[in-house]
C-alpha cells in the first residue's frame, strides 16, 4: 500500500473550501541534529505530509483560495552530487506531476516569490507561535508587500491584513479520518499486532527486556512499518509501575508481568498499542485477577465508544469498572460512587483512558468545546488503553505487589459498534497462554 495521491490533493481542495480567501502557507518539519553532523532519521511535520504525501524535508506548501485556487509546492532542486550523498530527490518538475500541484519552485526561490503571491491578499493562514524564525520570515513577507504598495513601485494590491491559524483549520480536518487514512492506520495495527504476537512467543525469563525491545523493532521494520510510532516500552515486574519506563535495559523474571507499549507507523499513521502478559506464561491468581479487572475496564471503555456520546464517556465507564475493582481486591474500600467522586482510584490509576490517535500518536483536535467535552462522530480514531499500577505498600496484600497492568487498543467510531483496528494482538487469558505455549 502507497500514499493515495489523489486523496492528499482532494485534502488540499478541501482545505481551500474552508478557507474561503486568502494564502494558507505551511512548512514541513526540519532534519534535526542527534550529534555533531549526524541527523535523527528524518520524520516530516505531520500536518504538512496530511496535505501533501510530500516526504522529504525543506518543503512549503503555499495554497492559494478563492476564485482562481492555486496549490504551489516548494522544494529542493534535484542536485546530482547530492543524490549521490543523500539520495533521490524529486526536484520541482517532477514533485509537480506526481504530487498534483499546479506549480512547484525551487525551495531556494520562497523569500523572492511569497511577497509576489500575497499580495492583494485578504488573510493569510499559518501555523503562527511555533516557530519563532517562521513567525518572522511570514512577517517579512507582508511587510515586504506593504513597503511595495506605500513606495509606489507598482504591484496589485494591499498586504493581507488578517492573520488565521493553518494548525487549527486542519486539526479539524484531521480529527474526522478519511477512508484512506483508516486503511494506513489498520496496517501500521496490523504490523504492530503481528509484532506483539511474534514477542509473546519468544518470551521467556532470563531473556533481557532490551531484546524483547530488539524483537519488537525488527518486526515493525521487517513487516514494512518505515519508524517505531513512539519508543517502545518494555517493562517487567516493578518497571511496568512507572508509565513512561523506556530503559528496556532490565531482565524479565520468572513469576514476573511484563508490560509492552509498542506500535508501528505505517507512511506516517501510527498505531498504538499495550498488552501485558507474564513472562513465565502462565498468569498467578492474583495476576489474573488485576488483569481480568483491566480487561473488563476496557471491554466497556471500547463498548461506549459510540456516535453522540462525550468523549470523556469511556474514561467514566472505566473508571466505574477499575474502582469496583480495587473494591474487590479489597484496596479501597466505601461506596462506589462516592469513591469515584473522591478520586480515590488516582493511586492505582493515574492516567485518562485514551487519546486521538492518526498521523501523531496523541493527534490533534480538541477534546472539549465551549459547551463541554466533544461528541463522539463516526470516522474519529481514538485509544483505549485503562490500567492499574499496585506498588509495595504496607496496606496491600503482598501478592499484588508490583502488579502493572494497561491494555489499550486503537478503535474507530462508526455508526455502530466500535471498529478495533488492533483486535489481532493476543487479549484474553486464554489466548495469551495459549500463544505462550505454541498451542494457538
Ligand atoms: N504509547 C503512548 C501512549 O500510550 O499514549
Ligand atoms: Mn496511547
Ligand atoms: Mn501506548
Amino acid at each position: 500500500m502507497t500514499p493515495d495521491l489523489p486523496a492528499h490533493r482532494a485534502r488540499r481542495v478541501r482545505l481551500l473550501h474552508t478557507l474561503g480567501e486568502g494564502v494558507l502557507i505551511l512548512a514541513t518539519a526540519p532534519e534535526a541534529l542527534r550529534n555533531r553532523d549526524t541527523h535523527y532519521p528524518y520524520r516530516f511535520d505531520s500536518h504538512f505530509y496530511y496535505l501533501t504525501a510530500f516526504a522529504e524535508p525543506e518543503a512549503v506548501v503555499v495554497l492559494i483560495a478563492g476564485k482562481r485556487p492555486k496549490q504551489i509546492l516548494f522544494c529542493r532542486e534535484k542536485n546530482a552530487e547530492r543524490e549521490i550523498w543523500d539520495g533521490f530527490r524529486f526536484g520541482p518538475k517532477a514533485a509537480k506531476e506526481v504530487f498534483g500541484f499546479d506549480a512547484a519552485y525551487p525551495i531556494g526561490e520562497l523569500d523572492r516569490r511569497l511577497p509576489k503571491l500575497l499580495e492583494g491578499q485578504p488573510q493569510v493562514a499559518y501555523a503562527f507561535g511555533t516557530d519563532p524564525a517562521w513567525d518572522a520570515r511570514v512577517l517579512g513577507w507582508i511587510n515586504a508587500v506593504r513597503a511595495k504598495a506605500r513606495s509606489g513601485r507598482g504591484g496589485n494590491g494591499s498586504a493581507p491584513a488578517r492573520l488565521s491559524d493553518a494548525h487549527t483549520l486542519i486539526d479539524a480536518m484531521r480529527l474526522i479520518k478519511d477512508a484512506h487514512e483508516i486503511d494506513l492506520m489498520q496496517r501500521a495495527a496490523d504490523l504492530s499486532a503481528a509484532a506483539h504476537r511474534a514477542v509473546l512467543r519468544q518470551c521467556k525469563p532470563g531473556l533481557g527486556e532490551w531484546e524483547i525491545e530488539a524483537e519488537l523493532l525488527r518486526a515493525f521494520r521487517a513487516g514494512g512499518c518505515q519508524a517505531p510510532a513512539y519508543p517502545p516500552i518494555v517493562a517487567g515486574g516493578a518497571n511496568a509501575c512507572v508509565l513512561h519506563y523506556v530503559s528496556n535495559d532490565q531482565p524479565l523474571k520468572d513469576g514476573d508481568l511484563l508490560l509492552i507499549d509498542a506500535a508501528g507507523e505505517y507512511h506516517g499513521s501510527a498505531a498504538d498499542i499495550t498488552r501485558t502478559f507474564p513472562v513465565n506464561g502462565r498468569f498467578s491468581g492474583a495476576q489474573k485477577d488485576v488483569y481480568e479487572i483491566v480487561l473488563a475496564a476496557q471491554q466497556a471503555a471500547i463498548d461506549a465508544v459510540r456516535p453522540g456520546a462525550p468523549y470523556d464517556a469511556p474514561h467514566q465507564t472505566a473508571l466505574r469498572v477499575l474502582t469496583q475493582g480495587l473494591i474487590d481486591l479489597k484496596l479501597l474500600q466505601g461506596e462506589l460512587d462516592g469513591l469515584i467522586e473522591s478520586e480515590a482510584y488516582k493511586p492505582w490509576y493515574m492516567h485518562k483512558t485514551g487519546h486521538w490517535i492518526g498521523l501523531d500518536v496523541h493527534d490533534v483536535g480538541d477534546y472539549k468545546q465551549a459547551d463541554g467535552w466533544r461528541a463522539l462522530q463516526p470516522g474519529m480514531a481514538l485509544t483505549i488503553e485503562p490500567g492499574l499500577y499496585i506498588r509495595p505498600a504496607e496496606t496491600t496484600p503482598e501478592a499484588l505487589w508490583n502488579i502493572g497492568i494497561r491494555i489499550e487498543d486503537d478503535v474507530v467510531v462508526t455508526p455502530d459498534a466500535p471498529r478495533i483496528l488492533t483486535a489481532a494482538a493476543p487479549k484474553t487469558v486464554a489466548e495469551i497462554e495459549e500463544v505462550m505455549r505454541g498451542t494457538r
